[in-house]
């Protein structure tokens, strides 16, 4: 039901990153400009086999003729990256999405701290050489087993980003550990915290943010699954208000908002359809509803709704459509 743009674009280059994870180059067949986009954007990648997965773009705009996007290779795949991995090669002609951005880098921000966690690699690095290009205060602090799972080392030795980089091992130096309490509770104002990483460490983060009482509206998580701990159930029915059309829509327990408006034929665009990405989002009384999403900050929830999950806290929820 997405209304996104496809492209088609031509894998340009493919170069092993790590044991698990590998990097794609792509590029316009014809040679042309492929559509802008800003650090933490991503795109949706159409692979062989029917699957649709979201990739977040591993360069900074500015350096990009191509685009870039690392794909890791996850052993309880459900066919997606092992699709990339063992189906896609040099050459071949791929569709995705033009980019979009839930995930961007904060303006209001004196400081910003980027917390990546193994492939959670791939927006910071976009952000961090965006941040550097301008000369704007960051710190990328960098979470691997070990160097030989480091994806993108080659952009992490630049001289560009090496006085803003900390770099934390499992299986390094014990002088490169980082505390995360310590790390998050030593913060400059307007400081605001990106984090992007495996399930565990997005947790482990958001732990330490909480510990710490970071803001939550200087917090900013993208991921790449929803949690394993979150809430799924189906609900209770519950009538949705389109103020700007004056009509109401009924949604059923066993049904989504974006389901139940399409019945009425109005189309939500959808990617992830698990609160991940941004793309059903839509302006309304973010105060009653049941925010199930992982993308909106708090005070974007008092306005704003993901309609692929989100419910109402009562029987009705105001939607400006
Ligand atoms: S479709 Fe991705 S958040 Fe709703």
């Amino acid at each position: 039901m997405s209304l996104e743009r496809t492209l088609t674009v031509r894998v340009k280059r493919i170069s092993r990153e790590t044991p698990e994870i590998l990097a794609f180059e792509l590029a316009h067949p014809w040679g042309r400009a492929l559509p802008g986009y800003e650090a933490g954007a991503h795109i949706d990648v159409h692979m062989p086999g029917g699957f649709s997965r979201q990739y977040s773009l591993a360069r900074a705009p500015s350096n990009a003729p191509s685009y870039v996007i690392g794909v890791k290779r996850e052993l309880a795949s459900r066919g997606g990256s092992a699709s990339m991995h063992e189906r896609v090669r040099e050459g071949d002609l791929i569709a995705i999405s033009t980019p979009r951005n839930t995930f961007p880098l904060r303006a209001e921000a004196a400081h910003h701290l980027l917390m990546a966690g193994g492939i959670g690699m791939t927006p910071l690095l976009a952000m961090a050489q965006a941040l550097a290009a301008r000369g704007a205060s960051f710190t990328l602090c960098v979470f691997a087993r070990g160097e030989e799972h480091l994806a993108f080392s080659n952009a992490l030795r630049d001289p560009a980003l090496a006085p803003h980089l900390r770099l934390h091992l499992d299986q390094g130096d014990a002088s490169q550990r980082i505390d995360l309490q310590a790390l998050l509770a030593d913060r400059a104002p307007d400081t605001h915290l990106y984090v992007c990483g495996p399930g565990g460490f997005m947790k482990a983060v958001r732990d330490a943010a909480a510990k710490t009482d970071w803001p939550d509206d200087a917090l900013h998580t993208e991921y790449f699954a929803a949690p394993t701990d979150a809430n799924t159930s189906t609900g209770l029915p519950f009538t949705l208000r389109l103020a700007q059309r004056g009509i109401t829509v009924p949604v059923a327990a066993d049904q989504t908002a974006v389901d139940a408006l399409h019945e009425v034929g109005i189309d939500i665009p959808v990617s992830c359809q698990q609160g991940l990405c941004g793309t059903c989002v839509v302006e309304g009384d973010g105060e009653g509803a049941e925010h199930r999403d992982f993308c909106l900050t708090g005070t974007e929830r008092r306005s704003k709704v993901a309609l692929c999950c989100s419910r109402a806290k009562g029987l009705e929820l105001v939607l400006q459509l």
